[in-house]
């Protein structure tokens, strides 16, 4: 007998959505796409564009619909635990965009929930899919940069203004919708990035700024998070930077070695990744290792020997002064797509039954973070995060 298709409908058709669908669109031959938009026309016009099986007005006509067998959620932050509970209630599976939700207390409510239907909650948090970020966490694993001890995450742009006038943002920036300012909507996919490549978080300490004023909450913020193996994170996050410098996104440095991405080699946000390449220099591993030209070498090492330093050894002066080399994502995950694989990781579980790769507990971790800057940003003082639960 033939397997049934599945359908999943898509609630919520604004800038996310458009990705979501594209995405769907190139899934036919796995599942059926609805979709459903308050905006009516909106919903039919994507509707045309990718190929849907039909839409809907509203999520409860929807969930009244057997065809439909889970709803993927791209709604604005303030109806993601609503909209998730509703629907786990009439029996349907939940993908939720990011952030799981506007407090740890909607989130634990969303994953209980989840457990008690016995139905998949599943989260598009597209930064626990980036390529880049697993190829980091791999060469950590296997010691390439020896111990990892700092971990930066940058992100400095000018994208305050323009965002400010676009309707896609106006929810986002009041702290009733948005839940959180550009910490929560941006930031929490750069704590998943440090959850996923420094590990657990013990304590957070941060300081946030409004310099614009158009956000309610925070447009620009400084975070330290001490994880728990000792690792630290610098998180710098701005969109108020007037001429950004291109700070490198993600960088790990290690005693043995460093990950850097190079931001000019950032792949614009929503088409496939964002990281095209991360820099890898290693001591231990000549793969990763350009040495320094002898010539170089000898002209420090005569300069040290008029100030006195008659033997400066040669390595010392080459690993000062050495390269990492580049490791292409672009290349190497070529046809790779975040969206493409949270959506088929998530159609898999609902042939299969299986867990999620990025299920409630991940997310929950990543908006844990947030929260826990805010509140520090609000006491002056630093919070510490209760252990993970096993
Ligand atoms: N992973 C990513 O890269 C990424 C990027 C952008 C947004 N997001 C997330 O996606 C979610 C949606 O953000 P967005 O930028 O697409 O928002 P948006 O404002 O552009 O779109 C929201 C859409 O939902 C519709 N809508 C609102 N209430 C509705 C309801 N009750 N029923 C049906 N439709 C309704 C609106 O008409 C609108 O078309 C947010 O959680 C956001 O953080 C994720």
């Amino acid at each position: 007998m033939k397997k049934k298709k599945l359908g999943i409908c898509l609630v919520g058709c604004g800038m996310i959505g458009h990705v979501h669908a594209r995405e769907y669109g190139n899934l036919r031959d796995r599942a059926d796409l609805y979709i459903c938009d308050l905006d009516q026309s909106l919903a039919e016009r994507i509707a045309a564009v990718h190929g849907a099986a039909g839409t809907f007005a509203a999520m409860e006509e929807a969930l009244a619909d057997k065809r439909i067998d889970a709803v993927d959620i791209c709604l604005p932050h303030h109806l993601h635990c609503g909209a998730a509970l509703q629907a786990l209630e009439a029996g349907r599976h939940v993908l939720i965009e990011k952030p799981l939700a506007n407090s740890l207390a909607e989130a634990d409510a969303m994953m209980e929930k989840a457990r008690a239907t016995n139905l998949t909650l599943a989260v598009l948090e597209n930064f626990r899919y980036e390529p880049a970020v697993g190829r980091a966490r791999e060469l950590i694993d296997r010691g390439v940069i020896g111990e990892p001890f700092m971990i930066a995450i940058h992100e400095f742009s000018y994208a305050i203004e323009m965002t400010s006038l676009m309707k896609t943002y106006e929810w986002r920036m009041k702290a009733a919708s948005g839940g959180g300012g550009i910490l929560f909507d941006r930031g929490v996919h750069l704590m998943a990035m440090a959850n996923r490549l420094g590990g657990p978080v013990r304590s957070v300490y941060a300081v946030t700024r409004c310099p614009d004023r158009k956000w309610e909450v925070d447009e620009a913020s400084v975070t330290t998070l001490v994880h728990r193996n000792g690792i630290v994170t610098n998180l710098i996050l701005s969109w108020n930077i007037r001429t950004p410098p291109p700070m490198p996104l993600m960088a790990v440095y290690g005693n043995a070695g460093s990950i850097i991405e190079s931001p000019e080699k950032r792949v614009p946000g929503h088409a496939h990744f964002e990281i095209g390449e991360i820099r890898v220099f290693s001591e231990k591993d000549r793969e990763y290792y350009r040495a320094t030209d002898p010539a170089v070498i000898k002209g420090v090492q005569a300069y040290m020997k008029k100030l006195g330093d008659d033997d400066l050894p040669e390595e010392a002066v080459d690993r000062t002064f050495a390269k990492g080399v580049p490791v292409d994502i672009s290349s190497e995950f070529a046809g790779y797509n975040v969206y493409r694989e949270a959506m088929v990781d998530f159609l898999e579980c609902l042939e299969t039954g299986r867990r999620p790769r990025v299920g409630g507990d991940a997310a929950r971790a990543d908006i844990e973070l947030v929260f826990a800057a805010y509140e520090s940003a609000r006491t002056g003082m630093p919070v510490e995060l209760p252990l993970p639960a096993p």
